[in-house]
């Protein structure tokens, strides 16, 4: 329950191991002051590395200051360890020129050809108010508690520059983005993140994860992209579906998460081999051979979602699902060729909804004191 280090050349909380516990949360811009936008993310930067090491939010902390001031920290996570919390900061679209085309901070020509709105796919069940955002942060730690500690003193040092779009928390990381890490399982009960980009195959960071100066951006060079989608699932059908069934759908195995062409969980699919009756063993339309990099112009995804239950809807269904959150170098050659694939054709479209969506530029590292998020924009 360590410090993850802050500071780096890539921001922490994409190829660190995936922690348990998510709270994510999307900010509107609501000044249109660039200086005030400018010290509020100093001011955020600086929150961000003492609550990452275990610290307040403020030099002052919860209960150090003048007793007529409201404290420099809410004090909630006081005597919690730093839970290995990251803090991963990202820009939307919108940061750069408003829904009227309206250029808001002078930032139009940074904007990177790679951050442009997603494309509306077959079955999108999108709702605005919990879609976008100007600003994001993925908090990240072993303890909930204290990634709701980090988000919340974010917004109320945001007072009146920003306002909170919408947030999800989720747990039960369903990725693994080590090959240090077992993999975990979703919400259908099926290991998800076997076939993930993970943070030791190195070449391939550099050629799917990190963009480079020479994509068009450079101020993103050792930054990525990240998209998030808010996927509900049916569990109510799902959980009447044979076990054949539910395996044929993803192509791989419930218990080892093997796919139905092998037998352990690491074998590589075989798309071609056959079964008796002559029909292929991973079926055309299941998900690991439509989301398969060979489908999708050699297109990898750092997958790094979590599972989330939001209670039930008042109808006697649970309201759970996958928070997918993926980091890419290039969504327009990556997440959106696949996601085309998958809503065209996936048999898994019967049982899920995606109800909200986000792109964010996420910049490189924050470097030492004097660099702050999104200094490179500005
Ligand atoms: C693979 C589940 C949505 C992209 C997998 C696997 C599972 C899974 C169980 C196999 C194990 C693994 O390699 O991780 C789900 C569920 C989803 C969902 C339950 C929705 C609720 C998506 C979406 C995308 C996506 C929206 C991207 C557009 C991938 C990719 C692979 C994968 C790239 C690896 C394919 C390979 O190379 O073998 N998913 N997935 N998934 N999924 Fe999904």
């Amino acid at each position: 329950l360590d410090a993850v280090p802050f500071y780096g050349e890539h921001q922490a909380g994409i190829t660190t191991p995936a922690q348990d516990r998510l709270h994510f949360v999307a900010f509107d811009v609501i000044t249109s002051d660039r200086a005030k936008l400018v010290t509020m993310l100093q001011d955020w930067t600086s929150a961000a590395v003492r609550m990452t090491a275990g610290l307040d939010a403020g030099a002052l902390g919860a209960v150090g200051g003048p007793a007529q001031a409201p404290p420099q920290d809410t004090g909630e996570a006081l005597g919690l360890p730093p839970s290995q919390l990251t803090l991963t900061f990202g820009v939307g679209a919108s940061l750069f020129r408003d829904a009227r085309g309206r250029d808001r901070f002078g930032l139009a020509a940074k904007r990177p050809a790679a951050l442009e709105d997603l494309p509306h796919f077959p079955g999108d069940a999108l709702r605005a108010e919990i879609s976008g955002g100007d600003l994001c942060v993925q908090a990240c730690a072993q303890d909930p508690q204290v990634a709701v500690h980090a988000v919340r003193n974010l917004a109320r040092i945001g007072m009146g520059v920003v306002s909170v779009r919408y947030s999800q928390l989720g747990f039960g990381r369903t990725s693994s983005t080590s090959t240090s890490q077992a993999t975990p399982r979703n919400l259908m009960g099926f290991k998800d993140g076997t076939a993930n980009l993970k943070a030791e195959e190195t070449e391939e960071l550099d050629k799917h994860l990190w963009a480079a100066a020479a994509d068009g951006a450079d101020w993103m060079a050792g930054g990525s992209y990240l998209v998030t989608r808010k996927i509900r699932m049916i569990v109510e059908t799902w959980d009447r579906t044979s076990l054949s069934e539910q395996e044929a759908i993803f192509g791989r195995n419930k218990g080892e998460g093997a796919p139905l062409s092998g037998k352990g969980e690491f074998d590589e699919p075989d798309f071609g081999r056959k079964g008796p009756d002559g029909e292929p063993l991973i079926a055309d339309e299941a998900h690991i051979k439509l989301a398969h990099p060979t489908m999708n112009g050699g297109a990898r995804l750092l997958r790094r979602g979590y599972n989330f239950v939001d209670g039930s809807d008042g109808l006697g269904r649970l309201d759970a699902g996958l928070f997918f959150m993926a980091y890419q170098r290039d969504p327009r050659k990556q997440f959106v060729p696949v996601q085309r694939q998958l809503a065209r054709r996936d048999i898994l479209n019967e049982y899920i909804r995606h109800v909200s969506s986000g792109l964010f530029a996420v910049p490189p590292g924050v470097r030492d004191a004097a660099d702050y998020w999104g200094r490179g924009l500005f």
